[in-house]
């Protein structure tokens, strides 16, 4: 298809992948490439399939979350057994994506921690939000009360749409080149304001420079009308049963179109990368000559 998209084969959620391939794969993902699965679904079993529906969101977020750590499910108006049912579906596919990454990249498996998991059954085309909330203008992944001080944001998604309607993603320009256009104008936290920010709770941990940069990225992005009119960008359908996996604080992307979407999100520390020199944390220091951590 593109050299956007780097394919692998797999079938299985524990694929198990030999050293050469493996380390090729990693090193496409960590290289800004999309690892496209087009032949790994996810299958649900016919007492599951009553959560293809809107009606298990809560209305206000676009997506129901589940947290692998506590076993907790919010944004969901759902109780009782279809409650429970639906937290069990959510744990499954938590670890499917656990034991896909690890057997893709066996080098992340010591250090990848995990964050939420994430179940989007809201049409994408339908969520009414502020321009910073609007996952469809394009943009890289920083969380406003997750602060990662440079730890990686890698994601795994599955389209289950049951009709065979595509996810489809716009692909934009490299890190590089939205981080040079954006990132020397940023000006740097007030003092104390990570420190409060912690102390009320907005945030879960000290926010850092590198967080304050990427999040500032993220909104200049996506508030840049210009930006998102005319920036390159490269649009890809997933079709439903197909799963990928991204680097989303590397690689910008909007989320165009399309219907229940599965979503896992993990942390990976920069020191595990094959190659360090790849991270967003590496490449702002760079670009702004100083140490972000
Ligand atoms: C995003 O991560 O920006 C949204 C992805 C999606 O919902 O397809
Ligand atoms: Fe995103």
């Amino acid at each position: 298809m593109t050299e956007r998209l780097y394919t692998v084969a797999a079938t299985e959620w524990s694929p198990g992948c030999t050293a050469p391939d493996a380390a090729q794969a990693t090193l496409a993902l960590e290289n800004g490439r999309v690892l496209y699965l087009p032949r790994l679904a996810f299958r649900l079993p016919i007492n599951e399939r009553r959560f293809l529906s809107p009606r298990f969101s809560d209305g206000k977020t676009k997506n129901i979350s589940y947290d692998p750590s506590s076993g907790g499910l919010r944004h969901t108006a759902t109780a009782g057994a279809d409650r429970t049912a639906l937290a069990r579906m959510m744990a499954r596919y938590a670890d499917a994506a656990h034991a896909l990454v690890t057997g893709l990249c066996p080098t992340y498996a010591r250090d990848l921690a995990w964050g939420l998991t994430s179940y989007r059954p809201v049409d994408a085309t339908g969520r009414q939000t502020s321009p910073r909330k609007d996952d469809t203008r394009l943009h890289i992944d920083a969380f406003a009360s997750r602060p990662v001080r440079g730890q990686r944001i890698l994601r795994v998604f599955c389209n289950i749409n049951p009709d065979g309607v595509p996810r489809v993603w716009n692909l934009g320009e490299p890190f590089e080149a939205m981080a040079a256009r954006y990132a020397t104008t940023v000006p740097a936290q007030l003092p104390g304001s990570a420190w409060l920010l912690e102390k009320l709770h907005v945030t879960k941990g000290r926010r850092s420079a590198y967080d304050h940069l990427m999040l500032s990225l993220h909104d200049r992005a996506k508030l840049d009308d210009d930006y998102q009119r005319s920036s390159s960008a490269v649009r890809i359908e997933f079709p439903s049963n197909s799963t990928w996996i991204v680097f989303t604080d590397l690689v910008m992307h909007a989320a165009l179109a399309g219907q229940y979407l599965l979503e896992q999100t993990f942390y990976l520390p920069t020191a595990n990368m094959m190659d360090e020199t790849l991270a967003p944390l590496r490449k702002l220091e760079n670009l702004c000559h100083r140490p972000l951590a």
